[in-house]
């Protein structure tokens, strides 16, 4: 059983050959921790490993046990997982072990998204029964723990079983308490247009933390968090991970106590959260899904990749290529009418594109980005045959249509606006701010979603609408809810999400044929809760290729590249003014959902051809590039960073894509080799360069080779100093790796 209980040790073990957790009723009732990471033999007594005794206020305070859910008052004066404010105005909690109930499968959290099973051997599940008496709090801790991959899934749920009013003021999803502190904080971090950058300290004493109160998860910070020792690789030492399937206010943070030990903890941020549990109420956190790789962070990345992609995404789209797109954003703006649209769709049918997307400005009289949000009514100025006419021609064309919408936003000068001007989050008697002018919408209010359900069934029913672009522009200020009492207000943020999960629930159930892309000015909410109804997410709007070398290397620490829009768009690059070639710019966003961004009819005839080119490259390739295994050889946080290199191998090692990029060439270089990995060592490949360049880098290459060849010693990519010049800067070349008959 992949989850044993020892009933003379009181000790719960899950395992699955990869990893171990362990948690033991100590001697007081609490519930301890006792071990996560590396496997350990099943049938044993672990008890050992715990403290056999909390000391306690009676003899030393302290004392550096650890918990598996550790709350505040009693002696631990670490982060808690849990704090309830009670009755009496303390909280102060013991959380007593009651029972537990071992099952196969996994149960679903209600209305929050969370990984899932598709048969009940995918995954073990205990369900732990704890009990504060004095204030009856009734914590069951979840645990699931997958068969195939080295991950635990956790959360919590909170009940009050007594008679009075609680209020659950910190509840996490997960707290880990790990023996030492001689860890590495990896975090992926940055802003707008730099998201997801790799950022890396030493842990010191006290607390360390990233977080969000933003309403969203944010452009700044990822849900999650790395701990690797200082001589972890990509592929050897040991690394922990967590991720926190959720897309509003979160911390994940690690703290190093007095005796050098490391608690880790994640979930909904406390600050200015508070949520009350009248009797007999529930509330539940987000899960948490945790990791351990003792073969480096590929190890991490490779499990979070297979379960975010194959078992928290779900949907008709899951496992279908997912279409090459354009879109017309960077191409015209706001400025485009019905013909201009057409003119760029035809274009990219003959390129070989798939799927045309409407961006902003289709709607209301928006012209610019400072009126009609809310008004989700075609603009018959720019298109007089409606979305559905535009749409039909798209059709008609070949094409799949697809269309841009930011559900959660008002524009002060809207209808929406005028005739519900209490819908905007706000204060009474404090002025809103706007952001990019404009407002939110109360999503924790049940009418608002509802009216935002009806008028966008509308939409998505009056016109063939094969994909929908859900935006998401701009963050939460003066939060508090029309549709809350004052005691309620801490409720608010964690409201919203819901409502917006709940929209997103039932349109994705209304329409389960249209594939929704996540976005928030790109990556502000490309996180694992939305992953859930939306498979793919605007990895940022920063569409510069060198730029998102770095932004998809640290998204691809735990998001597979299946979730990872990625375009060409036009030069100069309109976030950075570089002018990167367009077979360079390709050669990125092939390693994410391939598309373009921009007006196909200015394309020059030579570009053209090479459009038309990386097309089909990428649909030769793109189950293998959507699917297959990520692995990153060279990173761009490492050294100068000039050089990033990965690769994705086939499942069944027969077929890889490499990329390599140089950012800025050297003149007289010196020897270059990349070695590969994942790759079958008994197999011989035959590789071929992609752009065929007739350089010393294809001639050197363009040979069948063998996959131990290639791990041992690598691809070539020296270059004759008198070449070299012909490169120049952004210069990237990619392998088409296949195994030979
Ligand atoms: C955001 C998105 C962009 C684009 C614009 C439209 O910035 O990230 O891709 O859709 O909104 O206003």
């Amino acid at each position: 059983m992949p989850i044993e209980w020892d009933a003379a040790a009181r000790q719960l073990h899950l395992h699955n050959g990869q990893v171990s957790y362990l948690v033991r009723v100590l001697e007081d009732g609490s519930l301890g921790q006792l071990h996560f990471g590396a496997s350990l033999a099943e049938g044993h007594s672990y008890r050992h490993l715990g403290r056999t005794g909390f000391a306690g206020f009676k003899n030393r305070l302290d004392d550096p046990i650890a918990l598996e859910y550790p709350t505040t008052g009693g002696g631990d004066f670490r982060m808690p997982a849990l704090t309830i404010e009670q009755p009496d105005g303390s909280e102060v909690l013991h959380l007593e072990y009651v029972s537990h109930r071992i099952f196969p499968g996994k149960a679903a959290i209600a209305s929050l998204p969370s990984t899932y099973v598709e048969s009940v051997g995918e995954a073990t599940s205990v369900e732990i029964e704890l009990i504060d008496r004095p204030s009856d709090a009734q914590v069951t801790l979840s645990y699931s723990i997958f068969r195939d991959q080295p991950l635990v899934a956790r959360h919590a749920r909170i009940r009050n079983g007594g008679t009075q009013r609680l209020k659950v003021t910190t509840a996490m999803s997960a707290s880990l308490d790990l023996p030492d502190a001689g860890w590495t904080l990896v975090q992926l971090s940055g802003a707008w247009a730099r998201e997801r950058h790799v950022t890396e300290r030493r842990l010191a004493p006290g607390r360390q933390s990233t977080s969000s109160l933003r309403g969203a998860s944010g452009l700044e910070h990822d849900p999650s968090l790395i701990l690797r020792r200082a001589s972890t690789t990509e592929t050897s030492g040991e690394a922990y991970a967590v991720s926190l399937v959720y897309s509003s206010n979160f911390v994940a943070e690690a703290e190093v106590g007095p005796f050098a030990t490391t608690r880790v903890r994640l979930g909904i941020n406390p600050e200015g959260f508070a949520w009350t549990l009248e009797p007999g109420d529930v509330f539940e956190t987000p899960e948490a899904v945790l990791a351990y790789s003792a073969a480096g962070l590929d190890g991490l990345s490779a499990a979070y990749h297979a379960l975010y992609r194959e078992r928290l995404a779900r949907g008709t789209w899951r496992d279908r290529p997912r279409p090459v797109l354009i879109n017309n954003w960077e191409g015209t703006y706001f400025d485009f009418d019905e013909q201009k649209l057409v003119d760029i769709a035809t274009v990219a049918r003959d390129l070989g594109i798939e799927l045309f997307v409407l961006d902003d400005g289709w709607f209301g009289a928006r012209d610019d980005d400072t009126t009609s949000l809310g008004d989700w009514t075609v603009d018959r100025r720019k298109l007089p045959n409606g979305l559905d006419g535009l749409g039909r021609r798209i059709e008609d064309l070949g094409l799949r249509f697809g269309l841009w919408i930011e559900p959660e936003m008002v524009s002060p000068q809207s209808k929406l606006f005028a005739e519900h001007p209490d819908w905007a989050i706000g204060i009474a008697g404090r002025e809103r701010t706007e952001s990019r002018q404009q407002l939110v919408l109360d999503m924790s209010r049940p009418e608002i979603v509802d009216h935002l359900f009806t008028v966008l069934s509308e939409v998505l029913a009056g016109a063939p609408i094969s994909y929908i672009k859900w935006d998401m522009n701009r963050n939460i200020t003066e939060p508090a809810s029309l549709g809350l009492p004052a005691e309620r207000q801490g409720e608010f943020f964690h409201r919203y999400i819901l409502g917006v999960y709940d929209l997103y629930a039932r349109l994705t159930a209304a329409f389960p044929k249209v594939l929704f892309e996540s976005c928030a000015s790109g990556g502000g909410r490309f996180d694992p809760g939305l992953l859930a109804f939306a498979p793919q997410a605007w990895t940022s709007d920063d569409t510069d290729a060198i730029e998102r070398l770095r932004i998809q290397w640290g998204a691809s620490l735990f998001y597979p590249l299946s979730s990872m829009g990625a375009h060409v768009s036009a030069v100069p690059n309109h976030q950075t003014g570089r002018r990167a070639p367009i077979a360079t710019r390709a050669a990125v966003a092939f390693f994410g959902v391939f598309g373009y961004e921009l007006d196909a009819t200015s394309l020059t005839p030579e570009e053209r051809a090479e459009v038309s080119a990386q097309v089909a490259f990428y649909k030769a390739h793109r189950e293998l590039l959507q699917r297959g295994r990520f692995v990153r050889l060279r990173s761009p946080f490492e050294g100068d960073g000039n050089e990033t290199a990965w690769m994705v191998v086939s499942d069944d090692q027969r077929r890889a894509v490499v990329g390599y990029y140089r950012t800025l060439n050297r003149p007289n270089p010196g020897v270059n080799r990349l070695r590969l990995r994942g790759l079958d060592p008994e197999v011989r490949y035959l590789v071929t360069p992609w752009p065929s360049r007739s350089d010393t880098v294809e001639r050197d290459n363009a040979h069948t080779r063998g996959g131990d060849e290639l791990a041992q010693v690598g691809l070539f990519l020296d270059v004759d100093r008198h070449e070299i010049a012909s490169h120049g800067d952004y210069w990237a070349q990619l392998f088409v790796l296949e195994a030979g008959a």
